[in-house]
């Protein structure tokens, strides 16, 4: 058992972890060994993982102060989760580790002296420069992908950075919180958030580190998370002036129309109507609509059980008031302008702004 201790942390190592229970003691173990003969916590951000990390957690945390829980109910992701470990930390410097032991727990006491030396701003963890490697990226596919990442980022930042995926990094306390306002949130990748975001730009240091495989669990990246990877690069273009949510909204609406189309011509083709063709392929956009909406813009406060049910209903109710008022507008504007295009944009335009505000007041309304 630990020594209690009783200074106050120097050094916050916030830990987000979802799903690592097997990870938890052994990183711990690794941390203790680390940062031997500096006052250091951890902050583990679990997201109400049903393996029951928060619970080990909590569990070590009742014979070492030295260990903190933050469990967030309702909600996923890796960079808000670092962004609320973060901000619970009293501390002169934070640490961003991630909680499955791919990072190299030994560079923590590197990158806090290079810090207090004054050498940089952020001490960035890095599997691109001499001295690191990335040999625990699992597969070519995950190594190509990440490679391929980091050239696009660079397009983007104002300062080089060779690992600017990294979610391995340190800093002072008092800057996270100036720049955390300003913070796009959403998604896994922090760092890139922090370095896009920072006025000035920060000022790093990159510390070499071998990047391990995993032993225990398994990763959490999928296909939604690289499409908000895309999100933040667009949120970027366009220098936050339109909210990531509403961009992925609209993108949404995009697919919607699509399959508003093709169910139109299948129903066409099937020999019905034009007036019940148009509804069913109306029905059917607005629950794909639904369906893409709940897993991916609104990802972080998806609808389960009986409240997606009712969010469906509600999403189909309001986006059905907003699909005669689009068709009201077109038809106005086309007799008074005379054009298609004009009339079908302008509807199109107000739909999609009207659907959006149902969403985000009513459908997805956080709790
Ligand atoms: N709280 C919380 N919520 N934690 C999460 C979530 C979430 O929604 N998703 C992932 N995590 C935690 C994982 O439990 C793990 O501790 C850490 O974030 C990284 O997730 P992995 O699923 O292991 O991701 P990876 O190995 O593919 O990518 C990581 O390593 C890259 C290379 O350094 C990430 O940290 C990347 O940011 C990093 O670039
Ligand atoms: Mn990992």
């Amino acid at each position: 058992m630990p020594p209690p201790s009783t200074l106050p942390a120097r050094l916050t190592v916030v830990v987000p972890c979802y799903n690592e229970r097997a990870n938890v003691a052994p990183l711990i173990a690794r941390l203790e060994a680390a940062l031997r003969g500096i006052a250091w916590e951890a902050v583990f951000v679990d997201d109400n993982s049903p393996d029951g990390t928060a619970a080990l957690v909590r569990e070590i945390a009742a014979y070492d102060p030295r260990i903190r829980c933050l469990r967030r109910i309702g909600r996923r992701g890796l960079s808000s989760a670092v962004i609320e470990g973060a901000l619970s930390s009293s501390a002169e410097f934070v640490a961003v580790i991630d909680g499955d032991m791919q990072h190299d727990e030994t560079r923590l006491p590197v990158m806090l002296s290079r810090l207090a030396a004054g050498d940089g701003d952020i001490a960035v963890g890095s599997r691109y420069v001499e001295g690191g490697g990335a040999g625990g990226l699992a597969g070519g596919f995950r190594q190509r992908l990440s490679r391929l990442g980091i050239r696009f980022a660079q397009w983007f930042l104002p300062t080089r950075v060779s690992d600017p995926m990294s979610g391995f990094f340190m800093m002072r306390r008092a800057r996270f919180e100036k720049i955390a306002p300003h913070l796009a949130g959403s998604g896994f990748k922090i760092l890139l958030d922090l370095l896009f975001n920072a006025r000035p730009p920060l000022r790093v240091v990159e510390i070499p580190f071998e990047f391990r495989a995993r032993e225990f669990g398994e990763s959490k990246l999928d296909a939604l998370v690289l499409a908000q990877f895309a999100g933040l690069l667009i949120d970027r273009l366009l220098h936050g002036a339109v909210p990531l949510r509403f961009i992925a909204f609209a993108g949404v609406g995009l697919i919607g129309v699509v399959a508003n189309l093709v169910t139109l011509a299948l129903g066409r083709g099937m020999g019905l109507g034009f007036s019940l063709a148009q509804s069913i392929a109306t029905v059917v956009a607005m629950a794909v609509n639904f369906q893409l909406n709940n897993t991916l813009t609104y990802r972080d406060q998806r609808l389960r059980g009986a409240r997606l049910w009712r969010g469906l209903t509600l999403f189909m109710l309001f986006c059905g008031i907003g699909a005669i008022a689009d068709l009201g507008i077109a038809r106005t504007l086309y007799e008074d302008h005379n054009s298609l295009t004009v009339a079908g944009a302008a509807g199109a335009v107000v739909a999609v702004v009207w659907n959006y505000a149902i969403s985000a007041t009513l459908v997805w309304r956080a709790r």
